[in-house]
């Protein structure tokens, strides 16, 4: 059996997809019953559906918002928390890269998080350009916010055809220029500017690795791909000393 990670002593960077959520029942984007499949990014995704129907954009974060409150982290999410304790704990570095907005990562225990695309539970004002904390479901749409200019909010999400926010993508690269490793979970390879992170890490002649349940679209850049479901496989894969002492988490 392989390990994915053998020595705690290592920079470790992770970055997941929607994958890792699925076993905690929260859909992914493409696929059988994707939510674009129920939904077309030009009308739920973009700053142009915003400023179109700000109420049906809302209306789609705020369903995905409450999914994500109601869900809880599965293994997978686990074990990603518990490689960066055992990581860090062991006098090594770790990054975790989401694309993920749902917060589960965060929810699991995950300290060193970037979240690039955004959280489902953070709102911005386009006004004031306030960023906060916002659990609430049931907002009167579309909700203004408290400051001077009554500011219309916003989801914190990076939409289509938006940048990701300063400084993530430079801090995720810079963490993949100086990691022993770079693992790859639970998402397709098709998104941008997520999916080039691979061909990075690759170009610069680290070793990568993936865990997902299909082959994703850039499967020929991983030295590992592991086929399966994040929370079998993680669990079984990240741990060898307390897998060899029987006490993997
Ligand atoms: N364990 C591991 N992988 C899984 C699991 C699972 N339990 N279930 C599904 N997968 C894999 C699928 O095989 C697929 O390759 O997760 C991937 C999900 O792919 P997408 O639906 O394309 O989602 P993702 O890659 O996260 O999308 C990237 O696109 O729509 C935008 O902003 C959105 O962040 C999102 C980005």
């Amino acid at each position: 059996m392989n390990w994915i990670v053998d020595t705690p002593e290592k920079k470790v960077v992770v970055m997941t997809g929607s994958g890792i959520s699925a076993e905690s029942g929260i859909q992914t984007f493409r696929g059988a019953n994707g939510l674009w499949e129920n939904h077309r990014i030009e009308d739920v995704a973009s700053p142009i559906a915003f400023r179109r129907d700000p109420v049906m954009v809302w209306n789609f974060y705020l369903q995905r918002r409450k999914q994500a409150l109601g869900c809880q982290p599965n293994a997978g999410h686990l074990a990603v928390s518990a490689l960066e304790k055992w990581v860090t704990e062991g006098g090594g570095e770790f990054l975790l890269a989401t694309q993920n907005v749902d917060g589960l990562h965060t929810r699991a225990g995950s300290r060193n998080v970037i979240e690039m695309h955004g959280s489902l539970l953070i709102s911005r004002c386009t006004a004031c350009g306030e960023v906060f904390q916002d659990e609430s479901v049931d907002w009167e749409l579309p909700p203004h916010h408290d400051c001077p200019q009554k500011g219309l909010l916003r989801p914190h999400i990076v939409w289509f055809g938006e940048s990701l926010f300063p400084g993530d993508m430079e801090n995720i690269e810079s963490a993949i220029r100086d990691c022993d490793i770079f693992i790859v979970i639970g998402t397709s390879g098709t998104v941008y500017p997520a999916a080039g992170l691979a061909h990075y890490a690759n170009r610069l002649g680290k070793r990568t690795a993936c865990v997902n349940k299909d082959a994703p679209a850039n499967v020929d850049l991983f030295d590992t791909f592991i086929q399966g479901e994040a929370g079998t496989e993680l669990p079984r894969r990240l741990f060898p000393e307390k897998r060899a002492k029987g006490n993997a988490p």
